[in-house]
């Protein structure tokens, strides 16, 4: 056989594409978003600033960041049969990511099917689908967007009704902006995959929802934050961790398929999950625990896994800044998809500007030369 059959399970380290979104330098643990380094970015703008930078590869002047913000508020509602559907699976029990697929498919019913207008309608419509989802799961009424409130204040604003302080603004933008696009990671490549067909937005972001929702991905968060809560009511961190590793079970929030070193993400979530536990006794002592978990999983994952370098992950970080912040645990892998649609459809829109079909080879493996035998001869 002359072709190439070498292939790299999970695609691992094989470049499948360009993109000038975001760099990632894995070994030395660096993110570059729209050619602005992570930290310098994350705790300054807006996730609107950071939206438009992707889709334009360059930050807006005033002018245009106001019209920007307006033209994402003008497309926050969503219609009464969207409502039923969330409201349906909100009774049914489904989850939040359960619910954001269906709620996501159905969001641009009516749509014009131009690609950039269902890009901006897809970012400005999530968080109204995961926050009417939440509102119904929890037995309470529909709260309509505000078109007066930012993206992020108004997503908060819809969860509970009531208008959010700035400190968790700024915290859940910080959060948004820091994972609103990541390479090519999993969704990310899904997104690109079903666009490449020249299939649509919804069906892209849709997809993209349903990549994210594994626990390998976007899952992770919420187990953190169990494992945070049981290790600080246990009282024994290296006992807690150590019992976990024995029992070959991974830990969530470490490891990543890129990074060799600490996720950069994880530092600037850190440093702004920390502003949330600073103003109590009771917030300082948890975030001590998180500290003291994170020194003790990363030395002993380096004693049980001594040839895989395994730091600390985004997810990490991202249950502790979002437990700060007041954001149910049952919506976290939801809030992170609601930052990563930006990213999405800012691949989504780049893979279009020049696209090829991504249609990779397998490599078979099974029988090739069987004999058929009739049903009642086998
Ligand atoms: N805890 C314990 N061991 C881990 C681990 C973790 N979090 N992550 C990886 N390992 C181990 C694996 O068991 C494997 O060991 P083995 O070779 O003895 O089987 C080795 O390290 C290599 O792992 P591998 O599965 O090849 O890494 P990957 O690149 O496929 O996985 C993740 C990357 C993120 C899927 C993985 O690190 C993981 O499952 N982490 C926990 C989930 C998580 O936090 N996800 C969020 C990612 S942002």
């Amino acid at each position: 056989m002359a072709e190439d059959q070498h292939y790299y399970p999970g695609l691992e380290g094989v470049v499948a594409g360009e993109t000038r979104l975001s760099y990632i330098d894995g070994e030395a643990g660096e993110l570059v978003i729209g050619g602005y380094p992570l930290a310098e970015l994350a705790g300054n703008a807006t996730y609107e600033e950071t939206l438009f930078l992707l889709y334009e590869d360059r930050l807006p002047d005033a002018d245009e960041l106001e019209a920007f913000r307006d033209d994402l508020a003008g497309r926050r509602t969503v219609d009464g049969a969207v409502l039923d559907v969330l409201r349906e699976a909100a009774e049914t029990g489904c989850d939040a990511m359960e619910a954001l697929r269906m709620g996501a498919a159905a969001a641009d019913i009516g749509g014009d099917g131009d690609d950039r207008e269902t890009a901006k309608r897809m970012v400005a419509v999530l968080p109204t689908v995961v926050a009417a989802y939440h509102r119904f799961a929890e037995g309470e009424a529909f709260v309509e967007p505000r078109a007066d409130l930012r993206h992020t204040a108004n997503y908060l604003y819809m969860l509970t009704g009531t208008e959010p302080d700035e400190a968790a603004v700024r915290g859940v933008e910080t959060y948004l902006n820091t994972v609103i696009d990541h390479g090519f990671n999993a969704s990310t490549f899904t997104a690109r995959t079903i666009v490449s067909t020249e299939s649509d937005i919804v069906s892209a972001v849709t997809g993209a929802v349903g990549a994210l929702k594994g626990p390998l991905h976007g899952g992770a968060p919420g187990p953190v934050l169990d494992m945070l809560l049981d290790i600080d009511a246990s009282g024994d961190v290296e006992r807690w961790l150590r019992e976990r590793l024995e029992s070959g079970e991974r830990l969530m929030g470490f490891g990543h398929r890129v990074y060799r070193a600490r996720d950069p993400r994880a530092a600037v979530l850190s440093t702004a999950a920390r502003e949330f536990f600073d103003a109590s006794d009771e917030g300082q002592a948890f975030f001590e625990t998180v500290r003291s978990v994170e020194d003790t999983a990363v030395s002993l994952l380096e004693e049980y896994e001594p040839d895989r370098a395994l730091e600390t992950n985004v997810e990490f970080y991202t249950a502790t800044l979002l437990y700060g912040a007041g954001v149910p645990r049952g919506l976290f892998s939801a809030s992170f998809a609601v930052a990563r649609v930006g990213g999405w459809t800012a691949h989504a829109l780049e893979q279009l500007e020049d696209n090829r079909l991504i249609r990779p080879r397998s490599r078979y493996v099974g029988e090739r030369r069987r004999e058929w035998t009739p049903a009642d001869a086998r």
